[in-house]
């Protein structure tokens, strides 16, 4: 990442991944934040101002699968941290098809030598589902223009979280 760059939040949250983005991004780049929930806004929102870096960052109540209406011009770096809010209502979480989209609108916007990153995690209902399609997705980019990394944890749990990377190869 580097001063200046624009870069997505597909999944707020508590704001932990917000805060690391608004970071790097630096004084003159920009964050776009996405969220359905109000208390993941709220919870973000209030992180940002206790680090007065609430300037950096757009935050949008919305489905991340909308991400392409929400800015212009591309971005160096995209997280998704799938599932459900921690400490929040379980039953709200991404699911497989807008996950699907955004995942692809993001990637569609990512610079070369840009990075998208996603953390899946089976074992809640639904998340099983969405974990592997998301992994086939990825792993069926063409390697020409993608370098795709897939890391298993292994868990203390029989379905421990997966990360995606996925990095948009510079030309040579
Ligand atoms: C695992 S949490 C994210 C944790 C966050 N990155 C952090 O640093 O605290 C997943 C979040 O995704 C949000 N979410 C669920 N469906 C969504 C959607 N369609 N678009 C955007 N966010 C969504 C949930 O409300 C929840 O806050």
């Amino acid at each position: 990442m580097r001063q200046g760059d624009q870069a997505i939040d597909a999944t707020v949250g508590n704001g932990h991944d917000t805060l690391f983005l608004a970071e790097k991004v630096g004084p003159s780049g920009r964050v776009f934040g996405f969220d359905i929930q109000a208390e993941a806004i709220g919870a973000t929102q209030a992180r940002l101002d206790a680090s007065s870096l609430a300037d950096r960052v757009i935050l949008f109540q919305a489905c991340h699968s909308t991400l392409s209406d929400c800015f212009e011009g591309e971005i160096r770096a995209a997280m998704f941290n799938l599932g459900y809010l921690p400490g929040g209502d379980k039953t709200l979480v991404t699911r497989t098809a807008t996950t699907l989209t955004a995942v692809a609108a993001a990637l569609s916007r990512l610079m070369p030598g840009g990075l998208l990153t996603v953390m899946v995690y089976p074992g809640h209902p639904g998340g099983d589902d969405e974990a592997e399609q998301v992994e086939s997705w990825a792993a069926g980019l063409d390697s020409e223009n993608f370098a795709v990394e897939i890391h298993r944890w292994k868990g203390r749990t029989a379905t421990p979280p997966r990360l995606i990377a996925i990095e948009r190869r510079a030309p040579v």
